[in-house]
């Protein structure tokens, strides 16, 4: 059955015709029949161009973390666009920003881009000028981003191409990446501290940063080991190599310090993006006073025409407003673990093998085993099959999280009591339709 009611298909062809698959952004891309077409949100909620209510659990790939259109975000951005976007200059506005982003998450100083992909980009120049080095450390499942150095052995990479665990492979993600840059890309299973410091030890001297998404926030949010982010701390210390936290997925979601916050350790060079700005362009990069000065001397080019523009901006003002004054991440931990053991128990009561995966702002499961997975690798030897078909049933049901269970749940403040036991309870139905049907 198709996702796809007569007005989204319609719109959708329409769509076809003038952008490569319909779509701005590849991820959105499910197929000709299933492709949604979305025309609003509010709250917990999105519609589609049929008008069909679905509870949202994808959140615009996360951003959404007070809910869709929330009104006092969007109040602001209104009343700050009225005196123009953009002046190639600092704006008060601004620097208010920067202070509520380095009270909230101890991070030295700041600057404003307006995707992760840029903020990601700038971090990688930053930690090399820093340090004087070209190569850098990634995690197999992790994804920073557009640019090229970055779109290695990512979370559509197939296991068979990823070489050994011993011996992993830097698997290119696109055509048009040249050869050559995935010489500067040293790829390794996340969670393995023994093959991390074997490869640090060794080759530290070329080593100019570890990037790490503290969990696995594009792969199923599978969980850093005890002592895991720590050891990688450790390392970092011992051989100056930077510690790059990816907060893109993780900042202002799991704690108002984000990862950093969460698990206790302290990075040297962090990017936010998403839940900075409820759903507005805005990101960042930031951390320690000494790496981030690299900018200042002009060592490092960092710019962008609309870099701290009012639209993402006042959309972050606002934000952070409300996460520094209310305790809404507090809360969604509190709604969310309903949510999270609510599953827990539909799948245990159904007889479906299954391992819950991340924390409730931000968590999956993978079926077809009871093994936690600890990496990426892991994560491939699930059920995907049934996990899709469940998937499927849900959205079906009115109920939206990724059908790709690489992609974890996210939730916002405004997916109360009453919306998650809706979401329960359509869960269950949808979980026996599966198993009735395989
Ligand atoms: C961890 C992480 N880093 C970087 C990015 C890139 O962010 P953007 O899509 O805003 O460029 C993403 C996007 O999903 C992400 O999840």
């Amino acid at each position: 059955m198709s996702l796809q009611g007569e007005k989204s298909r319609s719109i959708f062809q329409r769509g076809k015709k003038v952008m490569p698959y319909g779509v701005n952004s590849n991820f959105r891309y499910w197929g000709d029949d299933d492709t949604l077409v979305i025309t609003r949100g509010e709250g917990p909620y999105i519609w589609d161009a049929d008008d069909r209510r679905f509870i949202d659990y994808r959140l615009g790939f996360g951003p959404i973390i007070l809910g869709h259109a929330h009104s006092a975000v969007v109040a602001r951005v209104q009343e700050v666009i009225c005196n123009s976007t953009v002046f190639a200059a600092t704006t008060p506005l601004e620097i208010q920003v920067a202070e509520r982003i380095t009270r909230m998450t101890g991070i030295d100083k700041v600057r404003l881009t307006n995707t992760g992909s840029e903020a990601t980009m700038h971090a990688l120049r930053i930690a090399r000028a820093y340090t004087g080095r070209e190569k850098f450390i990634k995690f197999e499942g992790q994804y920073h981003g557009m640019l090229d150095y970055f779109l290695f052995s990512t979370a559509s990479s197939p296991k068979s191409a990823l070489g050994s665990r011993r011996s992993p492979i830097a698997v290119a993600a696109s055509s048009g990446i040249p050869q050559a840059i995935s010489q500067y890309v040293i790829s390794l299973p996340f969670n393995d501290i023994e093959r991390l410091e074997e490869i640090v030890e060794a080759r530290w001297f070329e080593i100019a940063a570890i990037f790490v998404e503290p969990l696995l926030g594009n792969s199923a949010g599978i969980l850093p080991k005890p002592g895991y982010l720590e050891k990688i701390r450790e390392l970092c210390d011992r051989y100056g190599v930077v510690l790059v936290m990816d907060e893109v997925k993780t900042g202002f979601r799991i704690a108002n310090g984000g990862a950093q916050e969460y698990f206790g350790v302290k990075a040297d060079l962090v990017t936010y993006a998403k839940s900075l700005g409820n759903g507005f362009p805005v990101a960042a990069i930031g951390g320690k006073e000494e790496v981030m000065m690299t900018i200042e001397p002009a060592a490092v080019a960092q710019a962008g025409t609309y870099a701290g523009n009012a639209v993402g901006a006042a959309a972050a003002d606002a934000t952070l407003e409300i996460l520094e004054n209310q305790p809404v991440i507090k809360e969604i931990f509190e709604n969310g673990q309903k949510l999270f053991d609510g599953i827990d128990e539909i799948l245990t009561e159904s007889d479906i093998p299954h391992a819950m995966t991340g924390i409730p702002p931000i968590f999956g499961y993978i079926l077809g085993t009871d093994e936690s997975p600890i990496d990426f690798r892991d994560y491939l030897d699930g059920d995907h099959h049934l996990y899709e078909k469940i998937g499927m049933n849900l959205i079906q049901r009115g109920v939206m999280p990724d059908p790709d269970g690489l992609e974890p749940w996210f939730l916002s403040h405004s997916h109360d009591d009453q919306v998650i036991a809706e979401t329960l309870s359509v869960f269950k139905d949808a979980v026996w339709e599966a198993k009735k049907v395989s």
